[in-house]
C-alpha cells in the first residue's frame, strides 16, 4: 500500500485515551447539574412510572435526600411539589398558601442542608384544577398575563422567604422578571436571584413532568396547550427577544428550555449575554432514552453522557437534569 503524504493527520490527537481525555474541549462537572426534585406530603417514595428511577420524595425524607445529593458534589436542586388535587383551585390559590407543601421544603433543606442551593419554580400549574401556569381571563379561554403576573410575584416574595436562593420564574407571561424582582427588593430580599426560564417552549417533551406534578388533563382528554405563551418550537428569533427581555428586566440567570432539542438557542443565548446560561433537559428527554435503552437499542450511560456533553457545548454553564444525581453518582 502506497502511504499518504499527509502532515496533518487529525487521528494523531485521538490515538490513546490519555490523549482523548486530556484535550477534551467540554467537560462536565457535577457542581453544572441541577437535580430537580418531586416532593409529596405522602409518607413514602412514589415513583413516577414515565421517569424510571424518579420518584416523588416524602418531606420527611427530604433533608436526608439532599444531603446525599451534597456528598455526591451536586449543589442545586430545583424543587417542584405534588399538591394534593383536593387543594387545586382555578386561581391556583394553594400557592400563596404560607404552609404550602412548595414553601415547608424549601424550609427543610435550608434548615438542614444550608450549602444546597434552592431553586423554586415559579408558576400556578401545580396548583390550578385546569393546568395552566396562570389564572385564567373572565372569558375562561386564555390566560390572564397581568393578574398571573401579580399572583406570581407574591409567590415569589414567600419563596424568598422560606429561603430559596432562586426563584425560577416558568411560566412565561409579559413582564414578569421586572413585577418579580421589584417585590423581592421591596420585601428586602435583594440576595434572592433570579433564574428566568427565558425561551421555554411550548413543547411536546414535558409530558412525564405533568405526571409527576399532576398537572395533566384527564387520561382522556386532549393534552393542555401553553401555546399562547410558551414559544413556538418553529421560532429562533422569538427566542433572542424573550432573553433580551429578560435580561433588561433583572434576571440574573437566563434559561433554555427543552435543552437536546434547542441546542442552536442555547449556542444564540451563549453569544448573546454574559449572563450565566441555564439548560433544562427535560422529562421527555430524560424519558426518551430510558425507553430505548430499556429496549436495548441504546446504552444508557453512553447516551446520558452524550446528552449531557451536547448541551454544555452549546454554550450551558448550568443544566437541569434528571440524570443529575445518576451522573455524580456513577460518572
Ligand atoms: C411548569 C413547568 C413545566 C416544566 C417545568 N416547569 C411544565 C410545563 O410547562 O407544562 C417541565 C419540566 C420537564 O418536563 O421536565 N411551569
Amino acid at each position: 500500500m502506497p502511504r499518504l503524504q499527509l502532515p496533518v493527520r487529525p487521528r494523531r490527537l485521538r490515538r490513546t485515551a490519555a490523549l482523548r481525555s486530556m484535550l477534551a474541549e467540554t467537560r462536565l462537572a457535577p457542581e453544572q447539574l441541577i437535580q430537580p426534585l418531586f416532593v409529596t406530603d405522602g409518607d413514602d417514595y412514589e415513583p413516577v412510572p414515565s421517569l424510571p428511577g424518579i420518584s416523588r420524595i416524602p418531606l420527611r425524607r427530604l433533608a436526608q435526600h439532599c444531603a446525599g445529593l451534597l456528598a455526591l458534589g451536586l449543589r442545586g436542586v430545583a424543587l417542584f411539589p405534588k399538591t394534593d388535587p383536593a387543594l387545586k383551585t382555578p386561581d391556583g390559590r394553594e400557592a400563596l398558601n404560607p404552609d404550602a407543601l412548595l414553601l415547608r421544603a424549601t424550609r427543610e433543606v435550608k434548615d438542614h442542608v444550608s450549602a444546597l442551593c434552592v431553586f423554586n419554580d415559579i408558576a400556578l400549574d401545580p396548583y390550578t384544577t385546569h393546568g395552566h401556569d396562570g389564572i385564567l381571563n373572565a372569558a375562561g379561554d386564555d390566560v390572564d398575563n397581568d393578574g398571573t403576573v401579580e399572583i406570581l410575584a407574591q409567590m415569589a416574595v414567600l419563596n424568598a422567604q422560606a429561603g430559596a436562593d432562586f426563584v425560577a420564574p416558568s411560566d412565561m407571561m409579559d413582564g414578569r422578571v421586572a413585577a418579580i424582582r421589584a417585590a423581592l427588593d421591596a420585601d428586602g430580599q435583594e440576595g434572592t436571584g433570579i433564574m428566568a426560564y427565558s425561551a421555554k417552549y411550548a413543547s411536546a417533551f414535558y409530558g412525564p413532568f405533568r405526571d409527576a406534578v399532576g398537572s395533566s388533563r384527564r387520561a382522556d382528554a386532549a393534552p393542555i396547550s401553553k401555546a399562547t405563551y410558551q414559544l413556538d418550537p418553529a421560532n429562533r428569533r422569538e427566542a433572542a427577544k424573550e432573553v433580551r427581555l429578560d435580561e433588561a428586566e433583572g434576571a440574573d440567570i437566563l434559561m433554555v428550555k427543552p435543552a437536546g432539542p434547542y441546542l442552536d438557542i442555547i449556542r444564540d443565548t451563549r453569544e448573546s449575554t454574559s449572563l450565566p446560561v441555564a439548560a433544562y433537559q427535560v422529562s421527555g428527554e430524560y424519558a426518551q432514552l430510558h425507553a430505548a435503552a430499556e429496549r436495548g437499542w441504546l446504552d444508557l450511560r453512553a447516551a446520558r453522557e452524550e446528552s449531557l456533553l451536547a448541551i454544555r457545548r452549546a454554550g450551558a454553564d448550568l443544566i437541569l437534569s434528571y440524570f443529575a444525581e445518576t451522573r455524580a453518582r456513577e460518572g
